[in-house]
């Protein structure tokens, strides 16, 4: 993990300076959010079931909208996130709604002994292993972290969609790219045109890479899903589905662009 610091030093500045842009952003809609709309989608909430009185975690948690809103289901939540600014504005906002929650600094791949075991779910969810060079410390955490017969809830784009230049209108990267992907493109996904430039450094992972490392962290895959659309305008070249989805222009219901499972810790373990 040491050969990785500098480039999570350098995440942790561009989440930072992210985070205040996102939060005045209309695609995050903070407004609707405080006015009790839930940011979760059909896909993750079908994994879900029922988190009433449930422990969860909610690792990448960003600013905490999704954190808030599994809150407003009636979990016990805590979120994680690498960007102290993140957590800062997660705290904000869940003094704001008057909704109780623990938000925390870290870094994933890091082992916390004080979550191991506590919790009924794990959730992590869109734009989230990119952001790592590795799974299997991802994965063993999760594991560490769910009390025996817990359940990881995940949902991310799909790795084919990361094969694919910026507009799409190439394939750039191999399926199988391991290597770092360094870039420093202008705006954000939620804020296109905001005067932001700085270095990112994030990384592939195919689907096998994904399932083996959950299988080697002794979890169980209960359900795994492929979608044709994302819930989220967070890539060019767009066009919206009937039922307020996104596609990707020219390969619409071509592509698969989210991918979703349950995998679930032995009740023994
Ligand atoms: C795209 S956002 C996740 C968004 C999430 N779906 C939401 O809106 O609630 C990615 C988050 O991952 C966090 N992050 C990136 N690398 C991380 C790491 N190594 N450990 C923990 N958090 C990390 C960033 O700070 C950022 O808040």
């Amino acid at each position: 993990m040491d050969d990785h610091r500098a480039h999570f030093e350098a995440n942790r500045a561009l989440w930072n300076a992210r985070t205040e842009l996102h939060y005045a952003s209309q695609f995050y809609d903070v407004e609707a959010f405080v006015n009790g709309k839930s940011t979760l989608n059909r896909i993750e909430l079908d994994l879900l079931g029922d988190v009433n009185r449930q422990d969860l975690l909610h690792l990448q948690c960003h600013f905490g909208q999704d954190t808030l809103s599994l809150a407003r289901l009636g979990a016990h939540v805590t979120g994680l996130d690498l960007s102290d600014q993140a957590v800062a504005k997660a705290r904000e906002l869940s003094d704001r709604c008057g909704i109780r929650a623990e938000f925390i600094e870290g870094n994933v791949l890091d082992r916390r002994t004080e979550l191991e075991g506590r919790f009924d779910v794990v959730f992590t969810t869109y734009g989230t292993i990119g952001w790592l060079p590795e799974l299997s410390a991802w994965a063993a955490n999760i594991a560490a972290y769910l009390k025996p017969g817990g359940r990881l809830v995940f949902a991310e784009f799909h790795p084919a969609l990361w094969m694919y230049s910026n507009d799409f209108s190439r394939v750039q990267y191999s399926y199988f790219n391991r290597e770092v992907i360094e870039e420093n493109e202008s705006g954000t996904y939620a804020v296109r045109n905001a005067p932001l430039q700085l270095p990112s450094f994030a990384w592939n992972h195919s689907l096998a890479d994904v399932v083996q490392a959950l299988i080697i962290a002794g979890l169980r895959l209960d359900v795994f899903r492929e979608y044709d659309r994302s819930p989220y305008d967070c890539f060019q070249n767009t066009v919206a589905t009937a039922d307020g989805q996104f596609m990707i222009k020219g390969m619409e219901a071509k592509l698969p662009m989210v991918y979703a499972l349950r995998a679930s810790k032995n009740a023994g373990a």
